[in-house]
């Protein structure tokens, strides 16, 4: 039998909730596949800080790097907050990315037709919308030298650097255009070349890697105007590749304008790891409650067998098994509307293993 190892990082909040109803899903994929999956938890975040001081213990890196993919929750909590900001919850995530070297964040928006009225657009505006954020993230003005807050001449001045060299952005432009190929072959390269040197290269490298994908239709937009089509036009954009600092935020504005965020998975890859966790946050005012929405994890499981483990068709058995669900009218409190079914995350999650198996039947 075909076995997988997976590192599992709960985390806080809701995300040891939202991890097990998943791992659940997964283990019915593997009833389905015969496959195996094998479970290894490790600490990060704000737990992570309670246990060792350290929001990224080297335990747990090491974890990851002996795994074939990780499986994350969400990290951070008001307990955290006044901590600085190198020993916050947050910075486990952000060294994680460096570390594994997952310079590519996959960030899919897709409206799910039951839900479409919790866009707050108008249906016939984000109908069919279903676009790929890819976003740079381990470089860029996240992580850009100098940063600091200094002194000069008497005054404090903050400073961040936003630096990239052109072979950081060839690799993510890479796999942009690879990911395009697999789809409706649609690519925006988003920047802000009409001000920013940086972006200026990153529209030059992204130009000469346009002549190896002749099938790729590629267009250039500056993030500004990119922020106002999104919500113009959601529905033209099929994958979007940008830096760091515009991605974190196109890819949260894609979110909203296909409805909830409790919908929103995400895949972080590079050469050798890769890291699947939801968009959304730890939710600490529910944690522990048995409500929150556990989709987004499940969804970023699907991606995880699809780019990790090459199980298109099972992460496909997934989605479907979601769509089927939510038809049935089944809704955690976050996306429920008059005269659905509310239920909380064990009943949704059981909803979704019945229709995997009925599905795969
Ligand atoms: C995200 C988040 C993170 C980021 C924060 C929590 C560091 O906003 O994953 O989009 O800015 O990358
Ligand atoms: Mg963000």
């Amino acid at each position: 039998m075909r076995k997988f190892k997976v590192a599992v990082l709960k985390g806080d909040g809701i995300g040891p909730e939202i991890v097990d109803a998943t791992l659940r899903v997964l283990d019915t994929v593997g009833e389905i596949f015969g496959v195996e999956f094998e479970y290894a938890e490790g600490l990060i975040g704000g737990v992570a800080i309670d246990e060792t001081g350290d929001p990224l213990p080297d335990e747990t890196l090491k974890l990851c790097k002996e795994s074939d993919a990780v499986l994350l929750g969400a990290v951070g909590g008001p307990k955290w907050d006044d901590l600085p900001t190198d020993k916050r919850p947050e910075k486990g995530l952000l060294r994680i990315r460096k570390e594994l070297d997952l310079y590519a964040n996959l960030r899919p928006a897709k409206v799910w037709e039951p839900l479409i009225d919790s866009s707050p657009l108008k249906p016939e505006v984000v109908r069919g919308t279903d676009m790929l954020v890819v976003r740079e993230l381990t470089s860029g003005i996240y992580y850009g030298e100098p940063r600091g807050i200094f002194n000069e001449n008497g005054k404090r001045v903050g400073v961040n650097t936003m630096k990239y060299s052109e072979d950081e952005i060839r690799r993510v432009v890479r796999k942009a255009f690879e990911i395009a190929l697999k789809r409706k072959k649609k690519l925006t390269s988003v920047d802000k070349a009409n001000v920013l040197e940086v972006s200026g290269l990153w529209r030059e490298v992204v130009e000469e890697e346009s002549k190896n994908y002749p099938g790729v239709e590629l267009e250039h937009l500056y993030v500004d105007n990119c922020a106002m089509q999104i919500v113009r036009r959601p529905s033209t954009f099929d994958v979007i590749v940008t830096g760091n600092i515009f991605g974190d935020i196109l890819s949260d504005e894609a979110g909203v304008v296909v409805g909830s965020l409790g919908m929103l998975p995400s895949a972080s890859v590079g050469d050798r790891y890769a890291l699947y966790e939801p968009v959304h946050g730890s939710a600490p005012d529910i944690a522990g409650k048995g409500v929150a929405n556990p989709i987004a994890t499940i969804l970023s499981a699907a991606m995880m067998l699809k780019y990790s483990f090459g199980m298109d068709e099972a992460a496909e058995l997934v989605e479907k098994s979601i769509e089927e669900t939510l038809k049935e009218g089944y809704r955690t409190p976050d996306i429920y509307s008059e005269g659905c079914k509310k239920v909380g995350t064990d009943e949704m999650t059981e909803r979704i293993i019945s229709n995997l198996r009925r599905l795969s039947s």
